[in-house]
């Protein structure tokens, strides 16, 4: 036996990031539906690459129905619908359902069934059906990686999708990673869905999907405290990198309007790994 079906990828998993974490409550998504709504800011970018990307790589066949699991305001269910797919789009959080729902409705005609349910219950009993095609746009990573792999295997008749972070967290920014000395590759969810995929026997398929962030911020140290809280705990040794790559990477100049802003010298590219599979192949 290899050590690649040896292993217990779910365990290492989690001992990756740190031992068992609590799981997101709904509480914490609503709140953060809550405040984009407020902010009108859009948790749902119709320019932003992901989603084109991630829905030329799933490869819908004409007419085929979708479960989307942790759907969010529906960043997949509502392009996917409008291009004439039945969706069941379920999450757990109300607030993000009422995203959806507003969007949905403003479009009219949608197919889209929402259901409020948590990825952890009794999908028969939640009244989720099997779909043709079972799609997971980041959101695989709130219950294990295994159970939310074997669930939405059993619950998709003809191909799964799923999509992870491909640096650890959307926070991830390789060129500061390279600049603080950190390896790339902790915390890569994706590697460890590749693993368990491969030792459940499964031929799956891996692609990349770089989503730009354009960020700015009015102050330097509002700057600063963003991109710190991105890094997460800094080392001594790191803290004295930090500040170089601060140094190197945060330029001032004056936006479309003319007013000073901050932000990076270069574009920080969010990685995405989108992972799909056909049912028994
Ligand atoms: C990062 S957002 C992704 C939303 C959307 N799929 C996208 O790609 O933008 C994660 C979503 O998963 C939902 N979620 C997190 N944990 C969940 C759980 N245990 N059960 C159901 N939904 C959950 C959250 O409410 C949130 O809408």
């Amino acid at each position: 036996m290899t050590v690649l079906i040896k292993t217990d990828w779910n365990h290492e998993w989690e001992l990756a990031r740190g031992g068992k974490r609590q799981p997101d409550t709904p509480e914490f998504w609503n709140t953060k539906a809550e405040r984009c709504h407020k902010n009108g800011h859009a948790l749902l970018d119709i320019y932003d690459p992901y989603i084109r990307e991630f829905i030329n790589y799933a490869a819908l066949l004409p007419g085929e129905s979708v479960l989307d699991i942790g759907c969010g305001p529906g960043i997949m269910a509502i392009p996917l619908a409008e291009r004439g797919h039945r969706v069941t789009a379920v999450d757990f959080s109300h607030r993000m359902l009422g995203m959806l729902f507003r969007q949905a409705y403003a479009k009219e005609g949608l197919d889209i069934i929402p259901i409020l349910a948590d990825w952890r219950d009794n999908w028969e009993t939640a009244g989720i059906e099997p779909a043709d095609v079972a799609l997971a746009s980041r959101s695989v990573a709130a219950v294990d990686l295994e159970s939310a792999i074997l669930k939405l295997n059993t619950w998709a008749r003809r191909r799964v999708c799923i999509s992870t972070a491909a640096g650890g967290s959307p926070g991830f920014d390789r060129v500061l990673a390279k600049e603080l000395g950190r390896h790339i590759c902790a915390h890569s969810n994706f590697a460890y869905c590749m693993n368990i995929l491969f030792a459940m026997d499964v031929r799956a398929e891996l692609r990349f999907i770089d989503s730009p962030k354009h960020e700015r911020w009015e102050t330097r140290a509002a700057a600063e405290a963003a991109i710190r809280h991105n890094a997460g705990k800094l080392s001594a040794a790191e803290e004295q990198r930090f500040e170089r790559y601060l140094r190197r990477h945060l330029v001032q100049l004056q936006d479309e309007d003319g007013r000073n802003v901050w932000q990076r010298d270069y574009v920080r590219i969010v990685e995405w790994a989108f992972i799909a599979w056909d049912k028994d192949v």
